[in-house]
């Protein structure tokens, strides 16, 4: 007889936009992506604002009428009924709200960036191993069958060594006036108070693929002196606000003799002609000494890569799609889902599924050492280009009672 599926029961910490895409992609069915060994539910929302608003989320997101609505995070670390807390708040608040649900005895995946620093990413990592529970970043482009995918190829060799990945991540913010771009300087991607810029927003999904390229593959010594950490390089060019716009990373392995280069900025576009689109060419080159593959943007979703190879089998020998799949049948929500529900966040979910059900406190997909490598890459590009966030966000003392964590 079929096993039942393992069921997770989730609780989500904030009610915004990622909170929303993160949470129906939950509740689509996991057969619409061939998925039948764990399921997900929604057991718990909170909001730092009201409870009301919480009732609002769950009611959008079509969770079951049984899900309980909290009007402060506190209530939601202490639910016994929640498996996992996915924390959705700005990069700012990751560090003391993760540590408030994991303080609780509470499995945590984190949003990224995972926190504002590396000393506050070693801090969690500390905590999650002292209470015995799960913690994961949510960089969900990890878990992308397409990522899969090409991390087999490259370990498999088809393109040779890996010499170099350029990855790039824009998102086009500019308005007429030079100086002022469209979001508000309160909008989080600007706002140093909410631990803003382009490095934190959009810089860690480049690192992403630098890295799970060029260390995740990484084959470890044998001598059990870990792999390599590469060497930084990094310029900034910040906004009004003090927030990075403009960023630019050389990561340099020099043992391995590889390179990844990074850029990201709210200035310019990755795909000037829209999401998804082909036209501007690959948003990450994965360049091989056979060959090499393109991958196409935005770098956070992808959906098509190519691969290329020279010599005998020169030219374009592989395109591959790899579109997200969509629920047509995800109850409750409105507006463009009426066509149907997919984001692609499902997979990500469906990796702590299987850690939890075999209880493993990390993903081998991103380890708690690689968040912390990345971290520590974020840290020197930070400190290179002088990008220093308020005193109350940098600091690695938890407080529960700090104002980031709402009120209790
Ligand atoms: N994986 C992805 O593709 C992806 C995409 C976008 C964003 N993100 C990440 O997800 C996180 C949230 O981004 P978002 O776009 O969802 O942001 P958002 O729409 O602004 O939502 C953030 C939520 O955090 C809560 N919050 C608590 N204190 C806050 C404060 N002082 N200012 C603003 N919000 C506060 C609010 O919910 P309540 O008060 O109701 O709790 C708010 O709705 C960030 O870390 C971001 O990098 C990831």
């Amino acid at each position: 007889m079929a096993q039942e599926p393992f069921t997770v029961r989730w609780g989500i910490l904030a009610t915004g936009g990622i909170a929303t895409t993160f949470a129906k992609d939950l509740l689509t069915n996991p057969a619409t992506r061939s998925v039948n060994d764990v399921r997900h539910t929604i057991v718990a929302a909170a909001s730092s604002s009201s409870e009301s608003r919480a009732v609002e989320f769950l009611k959008d997101v079509g969770a079951p009428t049984s899900a309980k609505a909290y009007g402060s995070y506190h209530a939601l670390a202490q639910d016994p009924n929640i498996d996992v807390v996915y924390v959705a708040t700005p990069h700012s608040h990751h560090f003391q709200n993760a540590m408030l649900c994991l303080t609780a005895g509470k499995n945590v995946l984190c949003e990224k960036a995972f926190t504002v620093n590396a000393a506050q990413a070693r801090l969690l990592v500390e905590k999650a191993k002292e209470k015995g529970v799960f913690l994961m970043e949510a960089v969900w482009t990890r878990y992308f069958p397409l990522s899969v995918k090409i991390r087999e190829l490259v370990t498999s060799g088809k393109i040779g060594t890996v010499v170099k990945v350029n990855a790039d991540l824009c998102i086009n913010g500019s308005t007429d006036d030079a100086e002022k771009l469209s979001f508000s300087d309160k909008h989080r991607a600007v706002n140093m108070d909410l631990a803003g810029g382009a490095l934190l927003d959009l810089g860690i999904y480049t690192l992403t693929w630098v890295f799970q390229i060029l260390y995740l593959c990484q084959k470890a010594p044998a001598d059990g002196s870990g792999k390599e950490k590469p060497k930084i390089l990094a310029a900034i060019d910040k906004y009004h606000t003090g927030a990075d716009a403009l960023t630019s990373i050389i990561c340099h392995w020099p043992k391995q003799r590889t390179m990844g280069i990074a850029t990201s900025s709210w200035r310019v576009a990755t795909t000037p002609d829209g999401e998804g689109s082909p036209a501007a060419g690959p948003a990450c080159r994965i360049q091989g000494t056979k060959g090499e593959i393109q991958v196409f943007g935005p770098l956070y979703r992808p959906t098509m890569y190519r691969v290329i190879m020279f010599g005998g089998e020169r030219g374009v020998v592989e395109e591959v799609e790899c579109p997200i799949p969509k629920d047509p049948k995800i109850p409750g929500v409105k507006g463009e889902e009426e066509l149907g529900w997919g984001h692609g966040m499902f997979w990500e979910a469906d990796e702590v599924a299987r850690c939890l059900r075999d209880g493993k406190k990390q993903s081998d997909l991103l380890t708690w050492e690689e968040s912390i490598v990345i971290m520590d890459a974020m840290d020197e590009v930070r400190k290179q280009g002088d990008l220093v966030y308020p005193q109350e966000i940098e600091s690695d003392v938890y407080d529960e009672k700090s104002p980031l964590n709402g009120s209790s």
